[in-house]
């Protein structure tokens, strides 16, 4: 059977096609970047609009590229929540009434749980239970997942989550947005020996972040320096800040996944949201792992990132454990993972 993913939470139109017997058939992602960037963020109201504008053609061309039809359907899945309203509510409202017209089961997928399950959609996947780091514009969490739908938070951020740190320090160094991927590309020219950030919140126990304090630091330290050394040289200043709060932030995510890792006894490592592309991170959580005697699995790229793909297969494991929805439904802006209920 087959499964449509919808995406829409906020500014990526993402679909999807999952087979049950094939894996991911294939994808399509959108991005909104260009309509957003003038802004220096995303706004909710033009970010719904161009999801209205996007979805239905994106939704055709990936079915007459991949030869199906209505027929071929076996359920439709749809981002439900967390994210903003208007844009969860365009992939909702589409979602259903395409899933009502082919007779099939719509179902409402956390838009969290679509990322922490991105990396089954690999070819090695990782066996329950294990630990997961989610890292994206919204959220930092560990989770321990025992399996589908049982998850335990182990940690979240107590302010900003490590991408929207990310975000804001790229704002600070003019970079455009979204700020993470051109901050990491800044940061390839930086000297990781010039400045050392802190490293929060690691020097006590638990498995709390806080970042809203090193997008401060970076600020400060930015200031100063400009003040003092020579404008010809604020290019390369620019480069070495963004050097040492990639390498600050990277850290302290490694410092409270090994904790995580020992503290439950995990073998194997989850990392997924768009912040788990960073290539240092990724190379740094890889050591850690191995060091550990265990693993580290995150999907490719291009699946890390906001995608209609985690959402199919999300949406197959909750069809799968016979959950579905009414005809009545709902969107939730504001959704703990927590409150999720076990799948099959
Ligand atoms: O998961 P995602 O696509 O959307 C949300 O659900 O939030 O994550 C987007 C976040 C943004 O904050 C973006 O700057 C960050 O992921 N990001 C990165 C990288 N690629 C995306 N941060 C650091 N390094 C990257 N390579
Ligand atoms: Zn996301």
């Amino acid at each position: 059977m087959n499964v449509l993913g919808i995406e829409t939470s906020c500014d990526e139109t993402g679909v999807a096609v999952y087979s049950t017997d094939q894996g991911l058939l294939d994808h399509a992602v959108y991005s909104q970047i260009a309509l957003h960037a003038d802004y220096g963020g995303v706004v909710p109201e033009l970010a719904s609009r161009d999801h209205v504008r996007k979805l239905a053609p994106m939704v055709r061309e990936l079915l007459a590229d991949l030869g199906l039809s209505a027929q071929d359907f076996g359920g439709v899945a749809y981002t439900a929540g967390p994210g903003l309203a208007g844009a969860l509510l365009v992939g909702a409202a589409f979602a259903r009434s395409l899933a009502w017209a082919w007779q099939v089961p719509a179902v409402g997928v956390h838009h969290m749980e679509g990322h922490l399950l991105a990396p089954m959609l690999e070819q090695d996947v990782p066996q329950f239970p294990f630990v997961a780091l989610l890292v994206s514009g919204g959220h930092t969490q560990l989770v321990r997942v025992a399996a589908v739908g049982e998850y335990e938070l182990l940690g979240e951020s107590v302010d900003d989550a490590a991408g929207e740190a990310f975000d804001k320090t790229a704002k600070l160094l003019g970079l455009g947005y979204p700020g993470g991927p051109a901050l990491a590309a800044l940061a390839e020219q930086g000297d990781p020996a010039r400045f050392s950030f802190p490293r929060p919140m690691t020097d006590r126990p638990g498995l709390d972040f806080s970042f809203s304090g090193l997008k401060t630091f970076a600020l400060t330290t930015l200031r100063q320096q400009e003040a003092e050394v020579p404008s010809a040289e604020h290019g390369q200043l620019h480069a070495d800040i963004a050097r040492a709060f990639e390498d600050a932030v990277v850290d302290t995510l490694a410092i409270k996944c090994r904790r995580a890792v020992e503290q439950t006894g995990s073998k194997a490592l989850v990392m997924a949201g768009g912040v788990s592309a960073n290539r240092r991170l990724r190379d740094r959580v890889d050591r850690l792992m191995q060091d550990l005697g265990g693993r580290a699995y995150y999907p490719r790229a291009e699946l890390c990132t906001d995608n209609g793909a985690m959402i199919a297969y999300a949406g197959w494991q909750r069809l799968r454990a016979g959950q579905h929805e009414q005809l009545e439904f709902a969107i939730r802006p504001r959704w703990p993972m927590q409150d999720l209920v076990a799948g099959g």
